[in-house]
């Protein structure tokens, strides 16, 4: 068994091992899926996983995703150890993973495998406390609304001035219409909101922007989020349907490295 503590009191938990074998231990592997359910976060400092080892971990929470054929993708801003480097700078606003697609992952693992000295945490925000915790009037706003994600949201929020050809490029990914207020066949409701919410379906444009900017802020207020500071061989691992995150701005030079895994989600944005 780990030692299991909270991160913050509405979510998030830390669970101490005694030894890097712990994590083989179904016990404790089962203790992290329990974690991840009820607490969204769930923190192991020195795991010390290799890429085999976050592979096998990742697997007891089902289908690791491996987008061009790798399960492991490195997250880091060095253009020569992930070609998609270029993007990950959309990682220093909030959002949720793969809001695209029809089934968003499940769930997201980094391992730490070069810090920063300067900056480079990572920040945890918990929209089922964001929702649970609205006026009842504001749940009542969003009940019914419909969100459109995309890519360009995202992109647009790093790219001030895009040219034409890099516009073109990011609407040639699909967009995703989802609810606002998410309910999961197990009853919790959460907000999808985040970098990639372009707008609301049927609402002027200003009204649109005001509601998802209004809801951002209201989920990412201090009281529903953790900010991890990160030691090489820590372990994180979130809920991704529920938790939006934020990467803490970093340099190229500072060779911050996580690797990362995403498990395949199993519940479509859209079940009914
Ligand atoms: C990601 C991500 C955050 C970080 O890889 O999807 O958002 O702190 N990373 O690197
Ligand atoms: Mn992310």
């Amino acid at each position: 068994m780990a030692v299991a503590t909270a991160l913050r009191p509405a979510f998030g938990a830390e669970l101490t091992i005694s030894s890097v074998d712990d994590l083989r231990d179904p016990t404790v592997v089962s203790q992290c899926r329990e974690a991840l359910r009820w607490r969204g976060v769930v923190l192991v400092r020195n795991a010390h996983l290799d890429d085999d080892a976050q592979v096998e971990l990742s697997e007891a929470f089902g289908s690791v995703l491996a987008p061009g054929g790798q399960q492991i993708f490195p997250v880091t801003l060095d253009p020569k150890k992930n070609r998609s480097a270029q993007y990950l700078k959309g990682t220093f606003n909030w959002h949720i993973d793969d809001t695209t697609s029809a089934v968003p992952a499940k769930a997201t693992m980094l391992t730490a495998r070069h810090v920063a000295m300067i900056g480079g945490g990572t920040e945890f925000a918990s929209t089922y406390a964001a929702y649970e915790n609205l006026p009842e009037s504001e749940r009542e706003r969003c009940e019914g609304l419909r969100v459109v994600h995309s890519f360009e949201a995202s992109m647009r929020l790093i790219h001030t001035d895009p040219t034409d050809e890099e516009v073109a490029s990011w609407r040639r990914l699909p967009t995703q219409e989802t609810s606002l207020v998410w309910e999961r066949r197990d009853g919790r409701r959460s907000l999808v909101v985040g970098a990639t919410a372009d707008h609301i379906v049927g609402m002027p444009k200003a009204e649109s922007r005001a509601l998802l900017d209004e809801l951002q802020s209201w989920t990412t207020q201090q009281r529903f989020t953790y900010t991890h500071e990160w030691q090489v061989g820590d372990l994180v691992m979130w809920d991704n349907t529920g938790i939006l995150h934020r990467a803490l701005p970093y340099e190229e030079s500072s060779g911050r490295t996580m690797h990362r895994t995403t498990i395949q989600g199993e519940e479509p944005w859209n079940d009914r």
